[in-house]
């Protein structure tokens, strides 16, 4: 029986690490900037902490989440989400007593049981932030802003942030009722889970994907219009401060999002091309969060988008990706004297911070000089018996097509050459 990586899961191979290692100092440095600080919580949780969050009636918790009893007879959970583990970890350390809001960014793998395919895995990454105990809409337009200039610098082009409030528990159980009642009459033309779902959670009927739903979507009364005074204020000045950012955003009645904590302000980024599994970023606030873990009253804001889709997208719009992986150094090397030498070689070169690669002595001259060809080497030392005899070693600069005889003692700095004006 020979072994795969799990359905849905992928291995990550050094010639994909560019890639990965591009975003994620992107995303590392733009946070920073923004002022954030890392945080790193653990993979797995209390089940119950995803449950009362994210909700009952949603995918995650309906379908989607690794949930296994423990040998201690714990119910435990892969986080299917960052949020509610950053909320927990707020709580747990007492970050209240910190200035407001407290800024945090994290990047980790997560874990959801959904049906694989191009852009949906069963693990995968997110990069998100979370600015928590500030309800001001400059903290909206600040996460919002992060986001926006994340894929900006990455050099994504032709995104679309769609934008919308669903309001808060004031005006949010009017809303809901509004949209109860509006669907009622039309509940036997609508799919399975939009019927299951019309009293447990009537909000994600705007979220269907079924076609013959999308009818009774159009016409269904918006939240923005049945927002209460403070709410409309709120999406207000979130809207000015974006305006004022110079980031352009579509209102997107149907923007609902497929977990229960959202309160006000939810968005997403999209990629140019269209569907349902591209979303590339989703967040919003959730002023109730808090509460539901047993704290006090505490605003919050985040986002997380997708490591994967977003590498998807590079590689589709063609971004090229500065590669800082290549071996400076490859040693060739014949005969035992010549192989001492060599391995004594690189250690010296390596502790001189120089990526240096031992060829593989047993083959040609030639075969080994193809091997440091592929590899990318700028540079080839050459030991022989003859060379380690008289203390010398061949430097071949590669990309000038050049070389010379060196005393073993002078290799590095043969090497090491500033190579700026290349
Ligand atoms: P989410 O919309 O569930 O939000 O996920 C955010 C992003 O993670 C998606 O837009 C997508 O890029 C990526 N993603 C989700 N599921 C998969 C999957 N199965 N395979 C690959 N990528 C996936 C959240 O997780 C919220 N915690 C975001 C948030 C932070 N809200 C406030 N703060």
């Amino acid at each position: 029986m020979r072994y795969r990586a799990p359905r849905g899961t992928t291995d990550i191979l050094p010639e994909e690490q560019v890639y990965w290692r591009y975003v994620q100092e992107c995303a590392s440095s733009l946070a920073e900037t923004f002022g954030y600080g890392r945080i790193d919580t653990p993979i797995f949780e209390d089940t119950g902490l995803f449950v009362r969050t994210v909700g009952e009636a949603t995918d995650i918790v309906d379908k989607e989440m690794y949930t296994f009893e423990d040998r201690g007879s714990d119910q435990v959970t892969l986080r299917p989400e960052g949020t509610a583990p950053v909320c927990r970890a707020y709580l747990e350390h007492g970050m209240h007593n910190l200035p407001q809001p407290v800024r945090l960014y994290y990047q980790i793998s997560l874990f959801r049981y959904d049906r694989p395919q191009a852009g949906r895995y069963r693990q995968f990454h997110q990069f998100g932030v979370e600015a928590i105990g500030d309800s001001d809409p400059a903290v909206d337009a600040e996460v919002i802003e992060l986001a926006w200039r994340f894929y900006e610098r990455l050099g994504l082009q032709g995104l679309t942030l769609a934008l919308n409030s669903i309001g808060d528990k004031t005006c949010r159980p009017l809303y809901l009722e509004r949209l109860v009642e509006y669907y009622t009459p039309h509940v036997e033309h609508l799919c399975q889970d939009c019927q299951a779902r019309i009293h447990r959670n009537p909000l994600r009927l705007l979220d269907c994907k079924q076609l013959s739903c999308q009818p009774y979507i159009a016409e269904a009364p918006v939240s923005t219009e049945s927002l209460c005074d403070d709410c409309r204020e709120h999406w207000g000045r979130l809207t000015t401060h974006l305006g004022d950012l110079g980031i352009a955003y579509s209102v997107d009645h149907r923007l609902v999002r497929g977990l229960d904590y959202y309160s006000r302000t939810v968005f997403e980024i999209l990629p140019p091309e269209e569907g349902s599994q591209s979303t590339l970023c989703g967040g919003g606030r959730y002023d109730g969060l808090m509460e539901q873990l047993g704290g006090k009253p505490t605003p919050g804001i985040g986002f997380a988008l997708g490591i994967e889709r977003t590498i998807l997208n590079l590689k589709r719009q063609g971004v090229t990706v500065p590669d800082q992986s290549t071996t400076a150094v490859a040693i060739a090397h014949m005969g035992e004297a010549g192989g001492r030498e060599a391995v004594k070689l690189a250690a010296q070169l390596r502790s001189a911070k120089t990526s240096t690669i031992l060829l593989p002595g047993q083959k040609s001259l030639k075969g080994q000089m193809r091997h440091a060809g592929s590899l990318g080497a700028r540079y080839v030392v050459i030991i022989g018996d003859k060379e380690a005899a008289n203390g010398v070693a061949t430097v071949r600069d590669l990309a000038a097509a050049e070389q010379r005889e060196v005393p073993l003692g002078e290799v590095i700095a043969a090497v090491s050459q500033d190579h700026s004006h290349d």
